[in-house]
């Protein structure tokens, strides 16, 4: 049994690309390991400054976990800015961390490039992500690629630390499955909020049809045989309806079967992959607080375990 960790920012409305690519993973660690999954809401507060908009979307991230099947009775879930620790120990453990380190970080640039504005913190938040990772002395961190070089950073921030002040820390190892290959969105390309190209998990169904409807395609004729991989359609199919998945290939390959026809076949296996969700959800709005209640108790949780790492690190340093 490991300890696992992973952390999102809630930034609006999760999709299907967060589901295969990272919500699936997590559901499914929480059965063989001890998984503490958080909101990293003050990591979200180096983009978003608006209150309303950082509430409802820390609030959608939660009961969107909870409806896929996140289990609090399994895993703790939890909220960072509910454990202040993560910030005491970002604290103490910036000052062993060298400029350079962060200046050689992608994530900041990528995201000054795009008119982020390049404030301390958003310079600094991979010395608070270390401190969510180091804090629990997690073993496994499951994420996407492109925060591979943020778990590299934590290890290299936990070893400056160990040369300071001696062995502390569990040094964690990404964990990134082969198969969370890039999830296409509807324009082919990587499925991202940010090239609004996605299928979101809470979708009315007109928006879903017309979302699925505009796939893109090449404009082969119906008549053609047509390669199955690589097209959207069947790669989003697939992962929808992996069992049906082999039948929607061999038609593609036969040639008679037409692009409209397949986009009706993915919406209705996607329709019928999303409903359980849609309906695990009505039945959490139905408990009143729960998805409160699923966080306070999982920041009591969370607290005990940081507290003794704090406990540790502040002797340590002398404070
Ligand atoms: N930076 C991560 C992301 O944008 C979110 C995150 C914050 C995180 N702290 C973490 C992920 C700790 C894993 C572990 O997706």
């Amino acid at each position: 049994m490991k300890r696992v960790l992973s952390g999102i920012q809630p930034s609006g409305d999760l999709h299907l690309g967060n589901y295969f690519g990272a919500i699936r993973q997590w559901i499914s660690l929480q059965e063989k390991h001890e998984c503490f999954y958080f909101l990293a809401d003050l990591h979200s507060l180096t983009t978003v400054h608006d209150p309303e908009v950082l509430e409802r979307n820390t609030y959608e991230a939660a009961i969107t976990y909870l409806s896929c099947g996140l289990d609090p009775d399994t895993a703790v879930i939890f909220r960072q800015s509910d454990v202040p620790f993560h910030t005491e120990l970002a604290w103490i453990l910036s000052t062993v961390t060298p400029m350079g380190l962060l200046e050689r970080a992608h994530s900041y640039k990528d995201k000054t490039s795009k008119g982020i504005s390049p404030s301390v913190g958003l310079f600094t938040y991979p010395v608070l992500m270390a401190a969510d990772i180091l804090m629990y002395q997690a073993d496994l961190v499951p994420v996407g690629k492109d925060q591979k070089q943020h778990v590299e950073i934590t290890r290299d921030i936990a070893e400056k630390f160990h040369l300071a002040y001696g062995e502390s820390f569990v040094l964690p190892e990404p964990y990134i499955p082969e198969e969370v290959a890039v999830i296409p969105g509807t324009d082919g390309q990587k499925m991202s909020k940010s090239y609004n190209n996605t299928l979101p998990i809470f979708a009315e169904e007109a928006v879903l049809k017309k979302k699925v409807m505009g796939i893109v395609t090449d404009s082969a004729e119906v008549s053609e045989k047509k390669k199955p991989e690589g097209n959207t359609i069947y790669e989003l199919y697939k992962l929808v309806a992996p069992e049906k998945a082999p039948e929607m290939a061999k038609k593609f390959k036969a040639g008679g079967y037409g692009y409209g026809e397949a986009k009706k076949e993915l919406l209705e296996a996607l329709t019928d992959f999303l409903k359980p969700i849609w309906e695990k959800r009505k039945s959490i709005e139905l408990r009143g607080n729960f998805v409160e209640e699923v966080l306070q108790e999982g920041a009591r949780k969370a607290r005990a375990e940081a507290e003794k790492t704090m406990r540790k690190v502040r002797e340590l340093v002398g404070i």
